[in-house]
């Protein structure tokens, strides 16, 4: 009977051994170690024996049973290891390759230039406000204190936009004798109008804010001039605030900007929004006034228009000029880090020339 048995695990671990897989090892569970497996039934053979052989019986398929119990564990455990290697060369690392380095984002000169910008002004209590690209006549020019038709409006070349009926923005026709200036759209000329904004946002509290932002001019694109530039207008507005003030902010801002030993000129000018209006340069930064290439042999380079807020565009703000003052100025962006970087064309700011735009990472 015993010899049964031997042969019962002969076989069972013979069959063991051709196992490959998870879902034949159970097969093979369930035929020999089953409920009603080989070895079940083995095992009622023992009820059908003499009572002085059943000890001997019983013990060997006790046997037979923990060897095949141990071998199946030991299967299950050689079969999972083999999984495993399996799935790890087939989705395999080459942990010896050099790893890619991913294309870093740097900052455009502009942004660079911007960001300056306003920790200097920041640093001064200036806070940044931004204003609409798309402006009415009416914002860019006429509250501005240069109604349809007035002369200084000639020292703005304008992008003349309107609306389609899904609120698109399309190129139009200037105004002529036949539309009314001030119901028309531009591309603003000018960071200005957003001192109107402002100030009808903020009255009437004082203000001390910039207003960066592109700017957008009907112009021949050349060496020296884009049709799309940026500005950062400042504006502050309160009781007796004076030009001292206005041209101390400029002074600190230009040696911050371009260096400790800079010093500032400002020169009468014409703007119709403020009054009086000013121009300021600083002395050379490459040759430090003494005369050179950069600017062109005077010494000094210009960095923005400014003056008082007229008492016109203060009061459409909603300002009483009698009240309030104020002073307003005007910075180029690109221009300068020209100067700064001695880049000789401004078309190279927004041609997207990689090798260009690296030099400044
Ligand atoms: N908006 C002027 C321009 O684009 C620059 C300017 C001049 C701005 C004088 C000002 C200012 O705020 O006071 O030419």
């Amino acid at each position: 009977m015993q010899e049964e048995l031997a042969r019962l695990q002969a076989t069972a671990l013979a069959d063991l051994a051709a196992v490959a897989d998870a879902p034949a090892l159970e097969a093979w569970r369930v035929k020999y170690l089953g409920r009603k497996g080989a070895l079940a039934n083995a095992m009622k053979v023992l009820a059908t024996l003499p009572r002085e052989a059943r000890p001997a019986y019983g013990q060997a398929a006790n046997q037979v049973k923990a060897a095949l119990e141990a071998a199946f564990l030991e299967r299950q455990e050689a079969l999972q290891r083999l999984a495993l290697e399996a799935e790890l060369t087939a989705g395999a690392v080459d942990v010896t390759l050099p790893g890619r380095s991913p294309a870093l984002g740097r900052l455009h000169i502009t942004t660079q230039t911007l960001r300056q910008i306003y920790t200097i002004f920041a640093e001064m209590g200036f806070q940044v406000y931004d204003a609409p690209d798309v402006e009415t006549d009416e914002y860019n020019f006429g509250l501005l204190n240069m109604p349809p038709y007035h002369p200084a409006r000639d020292m703005w070349d304008t992008f003349w936009v309107s609306q389609d009926g899904g609120g698109q923005v399309e190129a139009a026709q200037p105004p002529g004798p036949t539309t009314e200036g001030s119901s028309l759209l531009v591309m603003r000329t000018h960071t200005s109008p957003g001192q109107i904004r402002v100030m009808r946002e903020r009255y009437p509290e004082p203000i001390r804010v910039i207003l960066p932002g592109k700017c957008y001019r009907y112009e021949q694109i050349t060496a020296r001039s884009e049709h799309q530039f940026y500005q950062v207008e400042g504006l502050a507005v309160g009781r007796r605030i004076r030009m001292s003030d206005l041209i101390g902010v400029l002074q600190e801002f230009a040696r911050r900007m371009y260096g400790a030993k800079r010093r500032l000129r400002v020169r009468g000018s014409y703007f119709p929004f403020t009054e009086p209006s000013i121009e300021a340069d600083i002395d050379c930064i490459l040759c430090a006034g003494a005369g050179c290439p950069v600017c062109k042999h005077t010494g000094w380079l210009e960095i923005a228009g400014a003056g008082m807020v007229h008492p016109v565009v203060l009061r459409n703000g909603g300002y009483d000029p009698d009240v309030y003052s104020g002073f307003a100025f005007g910075l180029g962006v690109e221009r300068p880090a020209m100067l700064k970087y001695r880049i000789g064309d401004i078309r190279l700011f927004y041609g997207n020339d990689l090798r260009f735009l690296r030099q400044f990472a």
